[in-house]
């Protein structure tokens, strides 16, 4: 497979051409930003933990019939994976109140929620993302009512699978935000990626931060918290 020319760059990514037009080529970049760009850094390690956690956690989901974009890690920072229009939804998961969900709705970080709930907000960077009702998704088209039952069960599969494979790590996985896209053939395929930018994971003992709220909140260093979970995914860690 050959990298060819750059397509997209995001905020933590860049999506290059390859001679397959259904396979495109993902590098992971050590920027790291919050609160809709607002905050920003460089971080060195970044792109590779992201790199390697999301091609664990894509295998682990495979390997339980969760399909996905992802094909291989090709290196450090790369990875291969299906070409997918993105549906411009965000899809967000919960099992414990943090974040949005505590602030908006004055629920204490860190209450278990009695079931997980799913949440949809619209991938608007101008418009910040605002939280959407059902409603608002078919009104204004951005899938249609079968699809968005299908993102919310697929949502919820993803949630059972990575909820029970984190607790066995003594991890608590308390939300995440997962983007689903469609083929070539139409078909939606879990994409973008699952890591500690995009998960909250807290230590079940000590309750520690895990993940980007680090970075959010200024609570310490933001790759020896993703080195702690790479290293409980069984992944390669790098001594510093
Ligand atoms: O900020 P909020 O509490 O709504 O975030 C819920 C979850 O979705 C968190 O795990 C957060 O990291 C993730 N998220 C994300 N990208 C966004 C918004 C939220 O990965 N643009």
């Amino acid at each position: 497979m050959e990298k060819g020319e750059l397509l997209y760059e995001g905020k933590a990514k860049k999506v290059y051409q390859t001679n397959d037009e259904n396979i495109v080529w993902i590098e992971y970049k050590d920027s790291a930003t919050a609160f809709n760009g607002e905050k920003k850094a460089s971080i060195s390690g970044k792109g590779r933990l992201n790199n390697e956690i999301t091609s664990l956690l894509f295998s682990k989901l495979h390997d339980l019939g969760i399909e996905s974009h992802f094909i291989e890690r090709l290196s450090e920072t790369e990875q291969l994976v299906k070409k997918v229009d993105i549906i411009p939804l965000e899809t967000v998961v919960r099992n414990v109140a943090a974040g949005s969900f505590s602030k908006r709705l004055g629920v204490v970080e860190g209450k278990e929620l009695p079931r997980p709930i799913v949440e949809f907000y619209y991938k608007d960077d101008e418009l910040g993302d605002p939280l959407l009702t059902e409603d608002h998704i078919e009104v204004l088209q951005l899938a249609d009512k079968k699809e968005a039952a299908l993102l919310q069960e697929k949502a919820l599969q993803v949630n059972a699978i990575l909820r029970d494979f984190f607790k066995d790590l003594g991890i608590k996985l308390v939300d995440f935000k997962l983007e689903f896209g469609k083929d070539e053939s139409g078909q939606i395929l879990l994409a973008d990626e699952i890591s500690p930018d995009t998960c909250r994971l807290w230590d079940i003992e000590t309750n520690e931060k895990l993940d980007k709220d680090v970075f959010r909140r200024d609570l310490g260093n933001l790759t020896d918290a993703y080195e702690n979970i790479l290293a409980r995914l069984g992944g390669q860690t790098v001594c510093t």
